[in-house]
């Protein structure tokens, strides 16, 4: 099989590449090829592959030579180049990371450890587009994926907080830059213990008010402050990001009848964690202890923390997380509505599950 990369410099595509170094996936594939958008005829990075020269990315003639194609250059490729190399008849496996294909019907939205089943019978029907998931479905269905797929849930609630990685590379190196400033503007008062904190407050609150304030990206603070808007306003009171959410949930779980997911999404000043406060109603009353057993069965990368405060302010949080596979889960308890309510809440690296590890498990897959 003829296995083709695009985008494997950037930062999915970086951490593809490092996930797929560890994990020594190179020595299964044959014959690897890498493209470029910008480097054609430069050396390819050297993963012991025979063929060490870039590709042209947009020749849809290099790129229909592939068996596979596994793309993370985002969706704006996907969307220019897809279609015309279909047109040619290419009948190859496209892999990729954007949404651009994620919801149509010749697509399959993958996250092995959750949908395996749905995966192999599209392979069995042969489906050629593999596509991961939107990062903040792929996480919470890792973390609460034996609850979904044992069917227990009715509905459920995800407020998120969601990492600066999510909008780019770019947008993780604001955060830091606004964090800096941050610190700049009143490190003189900082310095004195006896300095007034409303003052130092009042500095702060106008720096985050100003122009000078690094936004250039996100268009408004993220460090300091926090950001209730994720992705494209649809124009319903709901943003793209919430769609999602339940769109790709119930198109990843593949079963008849659709669980409702519904919340809000917020950017906060995580790097490159997401997490998110979930409330579930069940469909059945079970003991927390049962909850916890069926959650921490699901899939070896989903652990359960313990509902107390030490176990959660050590091992839920985007410090913990970050670089892991782990995708924890803790805060796990009935609330006051009733017995078939739950909390829980969940952290995952969004660069990880959340992009990149799907993405490589289903190249493995398919490869067979
Ligand atoms: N839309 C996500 C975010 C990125 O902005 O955090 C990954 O799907």
């Amino acid at each position: 099989m003829k296995v083709g990369f695009v985008g494997w410099r950037g930062m999915v595509g970086s951490v593809l590449m490092q996930r797929m170094r560890e994990e020594n996936d190179f020595a299964h594939i044959q014959d690897a090829h890498f493209f470029t958008t910008s480097n054609v005829g430069g050396a390819a990075p050297d993963f012991g592959q025979t063929d060490k020269v870039l590709h042209n990315a947009n020749s849809i003639d290099a790129l229909k030579e592939m068996d596979i194609i596994v793309t993370c250059q985002g969706g704006d490729y996907t969307k220019a180049v897809f279609e015309p190399l279909r047109a040619t008849g290419w009948n190859g496996y496209w892999i990729d990371a954007a949404s651009t294909l994620r919801m149509k019907d010749d697509a399959i939205i993958v996250l092995d450890p959750v949908n395996r089943n749905v995966i192999d019978a599209g392979l069995k029907n042969s489906v050629k587009n593999y596509v991961g998931g939107n990062c903040t479905v792929s996480l919470m269905l890792m973390a609460l994926g034996g609850l979904f797929q044992n069917g227990l849930v009715e509905w459920a609630s995800s407020m998120t907080y969601q990492a600066a990685s999510g909008a780019g590379a770019k947008n993780m190196r604001e955060l830091i830059a606004g964090m800096g400033a941050i610190h700049s503007e009143v490190a003189t008062e900082l310095a004195d213990p006896a300095s007034a904190i409303l003052e130092i407050d009042r500095k702060v609150s106008d720096f985050l008010r100003s122009d000078n304030y690094p936004k250039a990206n996100f268009g408004v603070p993220l460090a300091g402050s926090l950001i209730p808007w994720i992705d494209v306003d649809l124009g319903n009171g709901q943003s793209k990001e919430e769609w999602k959410g339940n769109a790709e949930t119930n198109k990843i779980l593949g079963g008849e009848q659709p669980t409702i997911i519904e919340g809000l999404c917020v950017r906060v000043g995580a790097m490159r964690c997401h997490s998110q406060a979930i409330t579930l109603k069940l469909k059945q009353d079970l003991p927390v202890s049962e909850i916890e057993q069926i959650i921490a069965s699901a899939n070896p990368w989903t652990k359960v923390v313990p509902n107390t405060k030490e176990a959660s302010i050590h091992e839920l949080t985007p410090a913990a997380v970050t670089g892991t596979l782990t995708t924890p889960v803790g805060r796990i308890r009935k609330l006051a509505m009733g017995g078939e309510y739950i909390s829980a809440f969940t952290v995952g690296d969004q660069l990880l599950w959340g992009a990149a590890e799907p993405i490589r498990r289903v190249l493995n897959i398919v490869l067979g």
